[in-house]
C-alpha cells in the first residue's frame, strides 16, 4: 500500500529552463503536484504522479554530467574499478548523457543508450549510440546487432524511468548469464539523514534504498549481491545486481548496509513522516534567513542552476524577490531563466563578482569543489548559504 508523506507543492520540470519570458513560454510551462509516497510492501519511495518522460527528456535537456570535475573524476574512477573487478567484454550504459562514463573504455566495447537527442548527438561519433528510451523494444533491437552485455551501468537514470517492470525485464533479456547490472542513484538514507528534500523532483520518480532494490531485484529474477556507498550527489548507493542463476556471492557490506537501513527505520512510514516535519521546518528557516538578509540590504544570488534549486525555490516560493540572478557554468543554461521562478541565469564570470554578499549553494553537492574554487570570494567576506544538512551561512 502506498502512503503519501511529503508534499512539495506545484513544481515545474526541474531541468526545463525557459529561453524567453514571453507570454507564450510562461503560459506553456508545465507544472505538476510533487507528492512523495512510501510503499509499505516493497519499501519503495516514489513520486506519486510521475511526469511523462517525453516531456522531460527532449532535445533541449540541459544537464551535462561532464560539467563538474567531481563527476568527471568519479566516473573515471568507477569505470576503472568495474573493469578491474568484472573484466567485461561488452559494456552498455543506460542514460549515457555526454559520455562521461563510457569514454573511459575502449570504443569498440561500448554501447550508449541516451534518449535526449542533443546528448546522443555528442557521443554518436565517438561510440555506438542509440538515441532512444530504454525499453524491451530497444533491448531486442540491440541484441539483434550485438552479443549479450556483460556489464550494464546506469547512474542517475534507472530512478528516472517510471516503468520499473519493463526496465528490469528488458535488462534481463540483454544481460549475459553471469553479467552484472550496476545501478547508482542518490540514497534514501543520505537524503533522510541530511534533509536534502530537493533530491525529490520530476526526474527522481524513485529514490532507492538497498531494502527496496533488493525487493525489486528479487521480483524480476535478479539478486542484489553487493552495495557500495559513494559521495556523489550528497550520498549515493551503487547497487550490484546479477541474474538469480548467476554465481556472484553476496558481500558482507551488503548485509551491513541492509542492517543500517533497517535500523534507521527505512521500512516504516513513521520515519518518513518525521522527515517531512523536518522539511517543513527547513523551509521556514530558509525563508526567515533570506528575509533578514534582504532587510539588511544584502545582495543575494544563487550559485548553480540545479534541479535541486528548482525544487527548493518552488517549494519555498522564493525567486526574484530574494535572488538577483543565478550563476551557472553550463553554456546552455546561461541566458535562460529558472523553471517556475524565472530568475535569470548568467555566467559566473559576469555575475560572481565583488557586488555579491551571499550566494545560495544550489549546487550544495559540489560544496567542496566550490569552496575550493571560490577562496577569493570567501577571503573578501563573501558568504554562502546552504540548507543542507541544515540552513546555515558558510564563511
Ligand atoms: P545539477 O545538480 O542539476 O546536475 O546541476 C549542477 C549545476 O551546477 C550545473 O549546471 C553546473 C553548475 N555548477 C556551477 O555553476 N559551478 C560549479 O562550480 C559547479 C561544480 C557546478
Amino acid at each position: 500500500m502506498k502512503k503519501s508523506f511529503l508534499y512539495l507543492g506545484k513544481q515545474p520540470i526541474a531541468n526545463s529552463f525557459l529561453s524567453t519570458l514571453s507570454k507564450k513560454s510562461i503560459k506553456s510551462e508545465y507544472f505538476y503536484n510533487l507528492i512523495v509516497s512510501f510503499d509499505t510492501k516493497n519499501y519503495l519511495v516514489s513520486v506519486k504522479n510521475p511526469v511523462n518522460p517525453k516531456i522531460q527528456y527532449t532535445d533541449k535537456y540541459a544537464h551535462r554530467a561532464s560539467e563538474s570535475k567531481t563527476m568527471r573524476e568519479a566516473f573515471k574512477n568507477i569505470a576503472y574499478k568495474l573493469q578491474k573487478r568484472f573484466h567485461p567484454k561488452k559494456i552498455m550504459e543506460i542514460g549515457s548523457n555526454d559520455g562521461v562514463f563510457l569514454k573511459n573504455f575502449p570504443k569498440h566495447k561500448v554501447i550508449a543508450v541516451e534518449p535526449c537527442k542533443n546528448l546522443a548527438k555528442i557521443t554518436k561519433n565517438k561510440f555506438k549510440t542509440y538515441p532512444n528510451f530504454w525499453n524491451k523494444k530497444l533491448s531486442k533491437l540491440i541484441l539483434k546487432r550485438n552479443s549479450k552485455i556483460d556489464l550494464i551501468f546506469s547512474a542517475n537514470t534507472i530512478s528516472h524511468i517510471p516503468n520499473i517492470k519493463e526496465t528490469f525485464e528488458a535488462i534481463f533479456h540483454i544481460i549475459s548469464d553471469n553479467g552484472v547490472l550496476v545501478i547508482e542513484d542518490p540514497s534514501l538514507s543520505s537524503i533522510i539523514n541530511i534533509n536534502s528534500y530537493d533530491q525529490f523532483y520530476d526526474e527522481h520518480v524513485y529514490v532507492f534504498s538497498a531494502l527496496a532494490i533488493r525487493n525489486i531485484a528479487e521480483k524480476y529474477n535478479f539478486t542484489l549481491f553487493d552495495v557500495e556507498k559513494t559521495d556523489t550527489h550528497g550520498g549515493s548507493l551503487r547497487y550490484f545486481i546479477c541474474k538469480k542463476s548467476s554465481n556472484h556471492k553476496k558481500t558482507n557490506r551488503l548485509k551491513k548496509i541492509i542492517n543500517e537501513e533497517k535500523h534507521m527505520g527505512l521500512a516504516h512510514i513513521k520515519t518518513y513522516k518525521k522527515f517531512a516535519d523536518r522539511v517543513k521546518k527547513s523551509k521556514i528557516k530558509l525563508i526567515n534567513l533570506l528575509k533578514k538578509l534582504k532587510k539588511d540590504n544584502k545582495k543575494i544570488i544563487s550559485y548553480g542552476a540545479t534541479y535541486k534549486s528548482t525544487t527548493v525555490f518552488n517549494y519555498c516560493k522564493i525567486g526574484l524577490d530574494y535572488f538577483h540572478y543565478v550563476t551557472d557554468t553550463t553554456k546552455n543554461k546561461q541566458g535562460k531563466f529558472t523553471p517556475g521562478t524565472h530568475i535569470p541565469i548568467v555566467p559566473p564570470e559576469k555575475g560572481f563578482n565583488d557586488s555579491v554578499d551571499y550566494a545560495f549553494l544550489g549546487a550544495w553537492n559540489f560544496k567542496k569543489e566550490i569552496m575550493n574554487k571560490e577562496k577569493k570570494y570567501l577571503k573578501r567576506g563573501g558568504k554562502f548559504i546552504t540548507h543542507v544538512p541544515k540552513v546555515e551561512i558558510l564563511s
